[in-house]
């Protein structure tokens, strides 16, 4: 049942764990108020397009894949819980409202017992925890009414392979991403994107029941504006730049700088249209940028932008060099962000999220 491939080849960095000053739980709120800008094309997108008077089992299954610790996962759950009863209510079904249980997904290595833990009690859903990579499959076939996943799906199932052959055009040298790399280096980070989605909607159309819905919010780049100029771009450029700093002075070796590369890649809109279109299972009821950063934040450099990168980072970066330069390397690169906070302020506007709601067929 498990796709064993996939189960040894990937890799699997999940965000900061606890609720200490550098987790996740406490360093999440950009993705938090993304998820809620959002909140509106949630509730359309059931309120129009899921026909829960098709299915016919109780209780009604739900996942978020790549929940991380929380608390955003328990807003997005419990608000689409609430959508989904209201459809019931509104489609007369009143006597029919089911039950509800909540997959919450994520890697093996992620924190589940801080997320259990910190589970709200007024929750009106039965909570499971699912391990494991959902570029492989997780659930039974036909046994899931609602998919819902929040800033995980750019994350790659790992690094692209060419990255790491030094005889290899997309041989990284002295960056950590395809942000400013060239072209050879873009296509890799695009072709490995291609593939992981690729096996994730086949995935997710054995496991959702028809008319069964996904809804996914991505980290997106805008038609015309290059990855260096969004806001991920130009803080992996600078992230980039801090370690090879710490190289020059010696902290770190370059080559473990050249052999270091982020598994993380921003789609445009096109491009996900076309790998749906191409899998073949899916309607896609809306596909739409939006552009929360923006708005959102105010001031985005300095130590809160340093904290946001870490909580997501760190266990990657500790990975590779271990984790005696976490705190050099963030100082350095939260000064960094001050000093070229001008290009971090004018990227704002390239941060898009891409809302996709699609439909089995
Ligand atoms: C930035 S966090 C987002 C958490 C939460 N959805 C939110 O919006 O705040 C990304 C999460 O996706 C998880 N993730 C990345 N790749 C994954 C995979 N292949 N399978 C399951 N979870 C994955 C990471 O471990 C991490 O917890």
């Amino acid at each position: 049942m498990s796709n064993n491939r996939a189960a040894t080849t990937q890799q699997s960095f999940p965000m900061n764990g606890g609720d200490g000053p550098h987790s996740y739980l406490n360093n999440s709120n950009l993705q938090r108020k993304a998820t809620d800008a959002c909140r509106t094309m949630i509730e359309e997108a059931i309120a129009q397009k899921l026909d829960v008077k098709c299915f016919s089992s109780n209780p009604f299954r739900l996942a978020d894949l790549g929940c991380s610790v929380g608390p955003n996962t328990f807003k997005a759950m419990q608000h689409i819980v609430e959508a989904v009863e209201r459809k019931y209510l509104a489609q007369g079904l009143k006597s029919e409202m089911p039950e509800f249980q909540v997959f919450f997904n994520d890697h093996v290595a992620n924190d589940f017992n801080t997320l259990f833990a910190s589970l709200p009690t007024e929750r009106r859903y039965f909570a499971c925890g699912v391990p494991g990579s959902f570029h492989d499959r997780l659930f039974p076939e036909s046994s899931i009414h609602f998919m819902f996943s929040s800033h995980a799906l750019h994350w790659l199932s790992k690094v692209p392979e060419e990255l790491l052959d030094k005889n290899s055009p997309a041989w990284n040298r002295g960056r950590i991403h395809c942000t400013s790399a060239p072209d050879e280096v873009s296509h890799a980070y695009a072709a490995q994107f291609d593939h992981d989605v690729e096996i994730f909607l086949n995935a997710r159309a054995k496991e959702l029941v028809v008319g069964g819905m996904i809804v996914l919010l991505i980290p997106a780049l805008p038609n015309g504006i290059p990855a260096s100029q969004s806001p991920f771009g130009v803080m992996f450029d600078l992230l980039g730049a801090s370690l090879m700093d710490m190289a020059k002075e010696g902290l770190i070796n370059e080559a473990q700088v050249d052999s270091f590369n982020l598994p993380v890649y921003a789609a445009s809109r096109e491009q996900m249209t076309d790998l749906v279109k191409r899998n073949g299972c899916f309607t896609i009821e809306r596909m739409e940028l939006v552009y929360p950063t923006s708005k959102l934040v105010d001031r985005f450099c300095g130590n809160e932008c340093g904290m946001l990168l870490r909580a997501g980072m760190e266990g990657i970066i500790a990975k590779h060099f271990g984790s005696g330069i976490i705190d050099e390397l963030f100082d350095r690169f939260s000064k960094k962000s001050v000093e070229f906070s001008h290009q971090l302020e004018s990227s704002k506007r390239g941060g898009a999220q891409l809302f996709a709601a699609l439909r089995r067929k």
